[in-house]
């Protein structure tokens, strides 16, 4: 049986398209981070802090998660208003927002700049890069060409890993971003808008309009779990949730209780170097939430290196949030309540 073409009339905004191209996006993010001008010196940094909101904040979770347990020096991910209070002078604190425009993202520049942190603002533009500019801050400008910040995921990942490389705090990169983005090109003809039907479309179907659980293996399926999750809210606008083994073993499992998975599905990540101990945990844990009713489906990444694994299971959840939204006849690309949450705020600023 032919399986019928994802419905497309209602992606004006091309959030399709963006996600198909998330490849490209982080070889262009990379080589603006790699080609940045006036970084600061790495010597004597003995932290990074990664600032973000929302999509921009992503960026910082995927390379916490990549080379946290490889670098010298501890990451931290900084999602709210305060810098945390270890960044200092051999702080590398990177300033993370598309838009230039984030309130929280603005503030932690400001402070950062205070305390005499060793700042990189990482942006398309807006108030952030007039401020970066006006003050000599190194500056990653990307270009502002995509149709919301989370599409941008490729573009600000990349260009974190390319500063982290050029300064050398963090590896030669540069392979692996090749890899990771012949793979997002591959699994794009697979799963994109021209696809016959696809593994994406497919996922959709059987979600349906049930709210998605999302669960990775700890490491780089956590962060992709997460990705997923906030993705199902603003492409499908939706509620939707994550959690990680091995942890969720410690609490979530015991809210499966008997008959609680209806009107849920679950989606299980995974990646082929996930600590041994997942596999036979993800078997017992679907055993011991049996009589929740919960549908399931595993999800394998793709690619033979983090990177890729890690894309390419954020480039599916972009494909399946936005075909699940566009089956729901939803428009992907709008985000009507979190920019009137914005213009709120901004009133009562
Ligand atoms: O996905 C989105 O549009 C949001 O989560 C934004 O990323 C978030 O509001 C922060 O905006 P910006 O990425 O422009 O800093």
């Amino acid at each position: 049986m032919a399986r019928p073409r994802a419905p497309l009339a209602n992606d004006p905004g091309g959030m399709l398209a963006a996600i198909g191209s998330v490849g490209e996006h982080l070889l262009v993010g990379h080589r603006r981070g790699l080609g940045a001008e006036d970084l600061p010196a790495a010597d004597g940094v003995h932290s990074i802090a990664i600032c973000g909101m929302g999509g921009s904040g992503v960026p910082g979770d995927m390379v916490a998660s990549l080379l946290g347990h490889r670098l010298g020096v501890p990451i931290v991910v900084s999602k709210g208003y305060r810098l945390p209070e270890f960044c200092h002078t051999d702080t590398m604190v990177f300033v993370v927002s598309y838009s230039g425009n984030t309130e929280e993202v603005l503030g932690m520049y400001r402070e950062a700049a205070v305390r005499g942190s060793r700042v990189v603002a990482v942006t398309s533009g807006g108030e952030l890069a007039r401020t970066a500019r006006e003050d000599g801050v190194a500056l990653v400008e990307l270009p502002g060409d995509l149709p919301a910040p989370r599409a941008a995921v490729g573009y600000l990942s990349g260009a974190l890993l390319g500063v982290l490389e050029a300064t050398g705090l963090g590896p030669g990169i540069g392979p692996d971003v090749d890899h990771a983005a012949r793979v997002a090109a591959a699994a794009a003809q697979r799963n994109g808008p021209d696809a016959e039907g696809s593994p994406a479309t497919d996922l959709a179907r059987r979600i349906g309009a049930r709210i998605p659980v999302i669960w990775g293996s700890e490491g780089v399926a956590a962060t992709a779990a997460l990705r997923w999750k906030t993705e199902f809210n603003e492409n499908a606008k939706r509620p939707a949730f994550h959690a990680s083994f091995p942890e969720l073993d410690h609490n979530e499992i015991e809210g499966w209780s008997r008959g609680s998975g209806n009107g849920f599905f679950l989606v299980i990540l995974r990646t082929p170097d996930e600590h041994p101990s997942v596999a036979p945990r993800v078997e017992a844990t679907l055993a011991a939430i049996a009589d929740a009713g919960l549908e399931s489906e595993q999800v394998q990444a793709e690619g033979s290196q983090a990177l890729a694994n890690l894309l390419s299971l954020i480039q599916l959840g972009g494909f399946v949030s936005c075909y699940a939204g566009l089956a729901a006849g939803l428009d992907p690309t709008p985000i009507q309540r979190i920019e009137a949450m914005k213009a709120r705020l901004r009133e009562l600023a």
